[in-house]
């Protein structure tokens, strides 16, 4: 049942009156006041006006399981009456997280054989970060401290994580970047092939700009190179055929880590536990969140290899410590609800249901390149994304200030779908990967409402 008006209106007025919004503007909040989300029941949430709609992006990417899975409710009460607190510093450990972090192991790739918690995606790339400062401190080669990362990366917001992140948006205004970054091409082979290019052929000329780029900052100053498997925020972007192999050959040659950031990519969403093997990727490191607890409670992991640990571990013991940690890392309730949802998904086979799952998905999203706004679609998985376009052949995009991507997004809701609008007028799709083949013909069917609303207004 919807709460009344009078207690939303009051509601609303105190959310202007004393919150402050991420990735809002500020003074546009006062206008048009919250969209308040009070319930949700499977993959479907209720706003405050009793409006049902789908979650086609699981929130941000990473409500994964739904909003109804009482198994991690019950986690979370389990443990809360057990042991609602105890940190890992100083030789400390708890149950939940000791067993979370052996279940990680065991399904991560081969390359990586420790994990260190944390509570988001951002402080998880920021920890990275340290761990590679700190270990080529350890192995005698302190120069090396560049990263490399891409134009329309998103690695987070913190100081260090939103110096990599590469879109304008989350640097403007905040001076950043503030850490040495070189930010190397995108792969998006829609908008950045030559003419004529083969996929391939642009995967080899983006290889050999990433090298130019690494000659350029000095190779032995350059210590990691962080890529999504996909680029979600940055308008989920998937890498063209060859990519990451050529990519991988070229920081190979130069010693270069690669860390994978797989804080949307993890988890089943690309058709594979990791996005790592959906594109053969042999990480040194793994930035991991999100759909790690289906995003019941906050927790966050940086996955490493061996060597990078033995690092670590010989200079920890000549400092006397390794000095860093957070309060809530690993924090036990949130190691317990993550240990249910990982026995959930292997209970749920969820690979194997997302690649059932990713056929209709499929299907759908491609039928909408017939759509007179929609220049290309973009898919792995039950991940993608429309890129809207004003003219087809050329190519041509509406321009920036027109919003067209938000007005869809914006008519999908009134259609009963939540999506998402990304950088270069894109419109992105991560539901839930509990979905089902009717809920997957009801997403689409809202956006193709949508994408006809607007085509009648914009033309
Ligand atoms: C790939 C990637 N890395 C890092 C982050 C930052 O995660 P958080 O928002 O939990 O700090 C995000 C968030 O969307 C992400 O998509």
């Amino acid at each position: 049942m919807a709460t009344p008006a009078s207690q939303m209106d009051s509601l609303a007025d105190k959310d202007k009156r004393y919150s402050l919004h991420p990735y809002t503007n500020l003074n546009a909040h006062q206008n048009n006041g919250p969209i308040i989300i009070e319930e949700g029941d499977g993959v479907y949430v209720r706003d405050e006006a009793g409006n049902r709609m789908i979650e086609g992006m699981s929130g941000l990417w990473c409500a994964g399981l739904g909003f109804s899975q009482q198994r991690l409710v019950d986690a979370a009460c389990r443990q809360m009456q057990k042991m609602p607190y105890t940190h890992l510093f100083t030789h400390r450990a708890n149950v939940p997280s000791i067993e979370l972090a052996e279940r990680l192991i065991n399904i991560a790739p081969e390359s990586i054989s420790r994990a260190y918690f944390v509570n988001s995606g951002s402080e998880a790339v920021d920890s990275a970060i340290k761990m590679v400062w700190y270990y080529n401190n350890a192995i005698g080669k302190p120069e090396k401290k560049k990263f490399i990362a891409r134009k329309r990366a998103y690695h987070g917001i913190t100081v260090a994580s939103g110096s990599l992140t590469g879109l304008p948006y989350v640097q403007d205004g905040f001076d950043l970047p503030r850490i040495d970054v070189i930010h190397t091409e995108t792969p998006h082979y829609y908008r950045g092939a030559n003419p004529g290019e083969s996929e391939e052929d642009f995967a080899t000329r983006l290889a050999d700009t990433l090298e130019q780029d690494i000659i350029a900052a000095g190779p032995e100053t350059v210590a990691a190179y962080i890529a999504e498997p996909v680029m979600g925020a940055g308008g989920v972007l998937v890498p063209p055929a060859t990519y990451f192999e050529k990519v991988q050959a070229v920081l190979k040659k130069y010693d270069i880590l690669f860390i994978a950031d797989e804080v949307i990519c993890g988890f089943g969403r690309t058709g594979n536990m990791w996005g790592s093997e959906t594109y053969n990727i042999k990480p040194d490191m793994m930035t991991i969140a999100k759909q790690l607890s289906a995003a019941y409670l906050p927790i966050g992991a940086v996955l490493l290899s061996e060597e990078i640990y033995q690092g670590l571990a010989k200079l920890s013991d000549e400092l006397g410590m390794f000095g860093t940690g957070n309060t809530y890392g690993g924090h036990p309730v949130a190691a317990a609800v993550a240990v249910e949802t990982l026995k959930i998904y292997e209970e749920m086979d969820l690979v194997k249901v997302v690649r059932e799952r990713s056929t209709r998905f499929a299907e759908r999203i491609e039928a909408l390149q017939n759509h007179a706004l929609v220049g290309e679609c973009r898919q792995v998985g039950l991940i993608g994304a429309i890129e809207l376009v004003r003219d087809k052949a050329s190519k041509e995009q509406f321009p920036v200030g027109d919003k067209v991507a938000f007005q869809v997004a914006n008519a999908a809701r009134q259609h009963g779908v939540i999506l998402r609008a990304t950088p270069g007028d894109g419109v992105a799709f991560c539901p839930p990967m509990i979905i089902t083949d009717d809920q997957i013909d009801e997403m689409f069917d809202g956006v193709q409402a949508a994408l006809d609303d607007i085509r009648n207004h914009v033309s």
